[in-house]
C-alpha cells in the first residue's frame, strides 16, 4: 500500500492547512485518527505504512507534526495490523531520532501498544518525543494530543522569529533601530544584520571592538555582502549613535560636487553654487559619516580627506574660513585599496589613516550558513508577519538557495526572496518552483560533482578536457563571467582561467 493521503476538508479551510505524518499499519489506530481530525478543516492526514516511506514524505512535503505507532516484533503479529505492513519498532524509532535531525522543528509524537511501552518509551525518549502515549487512544484524546503538538509548533515557529530578533537586540545593541534620526533624506531605516556563520560572528565581534572606540573604520566587501549595513550598525552602536549618521556615496561623482557635498560651499563658490551649502562634514558634528566607494575620490580629494581626518578642518568650496568638526569616518569599497595603494592609485597615507579599523565582510558563497536564516529574515520580511501572504519555505528550495554562489551576495539573495514571495500561491509555501531560473539552472552544476555532466571524447585525455571545457563553462556562467570569482571558485589564477577560455574557445552567452 502507497501513502494513503486523507483530506479532510469539509470546506474552504480559512488557514492553510497542516499536514501530519501518521506511519502505522494498525487500521485502528489510523481511524482514530481519521475521527480525531474529522471535524476539523485545518489538517490533512497522511499515512505512511513504514519508516522508508515516511522519510520520503518528509523530504516531499512540509509536515507539521510526525506520529509514529511503534510496534516490536511480537505486535506485528496482532489483530489490528493491515497485511502487508512492514517496518520494525527499531527502523521507526530510527526514524523519529533521524527526524530530530533533519526536521527538528516537526513535533514527534510517539505512540505504542502496551506490550511495546517499553521499547516504546526508550525511543521516545532518544528521539526527544514531544508526548509518548499507549494504546488503546480514543480520538479525543488524539485530538487533544495533535492540537497541543500543533501549538507547540507555532509557538516555536513565534519564539524563532522573537528570539531572532531579540538576539539582534541584545547583541550589544549593534541592531538598534534607527528611529533616532532621519538618514539618507529622511528616511527612516535601520536593516538588520542576520548571521549564523562563524565568519560573520567573528566579524561582529571585530566590529562591536570597532565601534567603542573613535578610530576611522574602513569595510571592504564585494557588491551586496552588507558594507552600509555593517557602517550603520557601527553607528548605531557608537557612543555617537544620539548624533547624526549621512552617506555620501563617492562614486561617479565630479570632484567639485562631492567636494561641495561633503565640506560645503559659499555662495558663488563654483559655478552654480547659488546659495551656501553647510555640507556633511560639518551637518554631522559628533556623529558619523559613511563614504561608499571611497576608491573613487580623486587625488585631490584624497588630500582633503587626509587633512580632514588629520586636523578635523573643513575648509568650504570659495571660502578661506576654516571650520572643525568632530566626525567619525566609516569609509567601504569592494576594491582592495591596498592593492590600489600598491600600484600608486590610493595614497598611502590617507589608507593607513582610514583603516583605524580594517573589516572585511565575506562573500556570501563563503559563509554559506548564513543563506537560510537570510532567506527566512527575507522571507518574513516580505512575506510580513501578519497577514502573510505565504507561510515558510521549503527545505528543497533553501538547499537549492545555499548551493548557489549569490554573485550579488545579500543583496541578490534578497531580491530572489522577495520575487519568489511575490509569485508563490496566496497561503502556500515558497518552494524550488519559485526560484529563479539562474539559481535553479546553477544548482545541479553545484550539486552534483561530476556525475551528471556528458563527458565526450574518445579517450581519458579527451573526457578530462571535455570535463574541465564543461567545469570552466559552469563556474563562468555561475559567476555571470566574473573572471576572478570564477577562477577563485576554480582554485585558478585570473591567467590560468585566461588561458582556459582561450583554449577552449568559451564566450559569454
Ligand atoms: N547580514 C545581513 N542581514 C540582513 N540583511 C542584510 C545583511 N547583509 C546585507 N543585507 C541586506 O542586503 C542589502 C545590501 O546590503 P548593503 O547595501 O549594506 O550592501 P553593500 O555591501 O553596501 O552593497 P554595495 O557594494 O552594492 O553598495 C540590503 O538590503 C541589506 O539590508
Ligand atoms: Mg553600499
Amino acid at each position: 500500500m502507497l501513502a494513503v493521503v486523507l483530506s479532510l476538508r469539509a470546506s474552504k479551510p480559512l488557514r492553510p492547512q497542516r499536514t501530519i505524518i501518521l506511519v502505522s499499519t494498525d487500521q485502528r489506530l489510523i481511524e482514530t485518527a481519521g475521527e480525531a481530525l474529522r471535524r476539523s478543516v485545518d489538517y490533512r492526514l497522511v499515512v505512511c505504512d513504514d519508516a522508508r516511506q515516511a522519510k520520503g514524505r518528509l523530504q516531499q512535503i512540509e509536515a507539521h507534526l510526525l506520529i509514529s505507532d511503534h510496534m516490536d516484533l511480537g505486535h506485528m503479529n496482532s489483530g489490528h495490523m493491515m497485511s502487508g505492513g512492514s517496518g520494525s519498532g527499531e527502523e521507526r524509532a530510527d526514524l523519529l531520532v533521524d527526524a530530530r535531525v533533519s526536521h527538528p522543528r516537526v513535533p514527534r509524537l510517539l505512540i505504542a501498544s502496551p506490550e511495546a511501552a517499553e521499547a516504546g518509551a526508550r525511543a521516545a525518549k532518544a528521539a526527544a518525543a514531544y508526548l509518548f502515549l499507549i494504546k488503546p487512544i480514543v480520538p479525543a484524546q488524539l485530538e487533544i494530543a495533535i492540537k497541543r503538538a500543533l501549538e507547540l509548533d507555532e509557538l516555536s515557529r513565534r519564539h524563532r522569529i522573537l528570539s531572532r530578533e531579540l538576539r539582534i537586540s541584545m547583541d550589544d545593541d549593534m541592531f538598534d533601530s534607527g528611529e533616532k534620526l532621519s538618514v539618507k533624506g529622511g528616511v527612516s531605516q535601520f536593516e538588520k544584520l542576520v548571521y549564523a556563520s562563524p565568519k560573520m560572528a567573528e566579524l561582529v565581534a571585530e566590529a562591536k571592538q570597532a565601534a567603542a572606540t573613535e578610530l576611522p573604520v574602513l569595510i571592504h566587501g564585494e557588491t551586496g555582502t552588507g558594507k552600509e549595513l555593517l557602517a550603520r550598525a557601527i553607528h548605531f552602536n557608537s557612543s555617537r549613535m544620539n548624533s547624526p549618521l549621512h552617506v555620501q556615496n563617492c562614486g561617479g561623482m565630479n570632484e567639485e560636487t562631492l567636494h561641495s557635498e561633503l565640506f560645503g560651499h559659499v555662495r558663488g563658490g563654483f559655478t552654480g553654487a547659488v546659495a551656501d551649502r553647510l555640507g556633511l562634514f560639518r551637518a554631522a558634528d559628533g556623529g558619523t559619516v559613511f563614504l561608499d566607494e571611497i576608491s573613487e575620490v580623486s587625488r585631490n580629494f584624497q588630500v582633503s580627506l587626509l587633512r580632514f581626518l588629520q586636523e578635523g578642518e573643513v575648509k568650504p568650496l570659495g571660502s578661506d574660513k576654516i571650520f572643525h568638526s568632530n566626525v567619525r569616518v566609516v569609509a567601504a569599497s569592494n576594491r582592495s585599496l591596498e592593492e590600489m595603494v600598491e600600484r600608486g592609485e590610493f595614497r598611502r597615507d590617507l589608507y593607513y589613516r582610514l583603516k583605524g579599523f580594517a573589516l572585511s565582510i565575506p562573500p556570501l558563497r563563503e559563509r554559506p550558513e548564513d543563506i537560510p536564516v537570510l532567506a527566512e529574515f527575507f522571507l518574513e520580511k516580505y512575506a510580513g508577519v501578519v497577514g502573510r501572504r505565504v507561510i515558510g519555505i521549503t527545505k528543497g528550495a533553501l538547499d537549492a538557495l545555499s548551493a548557489y554562489a549569490f554573485p550579488g551576495n545579500v543583496r541578490e539573495l534578497e531580491t530572489e526572496v522577495q520575487r519568489m514571495v511575490a509569485v508563490a500561491d496566496q497561503g502556500g509555501y515558497v518552494s524550488e518552483r519559485h526560484l529563479s531560473a539562474a539559481v535553479r539552472e546553477a544548482v545541479p552544476s553545484s550539486t552534483n560533482a561530476t556525475g551528471h555532466r556528458a563527458i565526450e571524447g574518445a579517450n581519458l585525455k579527451e573526457m578530462v578536457e571535455s570535463l574541465e571545457r564543461t567545469v570552466v563553462r559552469e563556474a563562468l556562467t555561475r559567476t555571470r563571467w566574473n573572471q576572478s570569482q570564477a577562477a577563485t571558485e576554480l582554485g585558478l589564477s585570473r591567467v590560468g582561467l585566461a588561458n582556459k577560455i582561450k583554449r577552449y574557445n568559451l564566450q559569454a552567452e
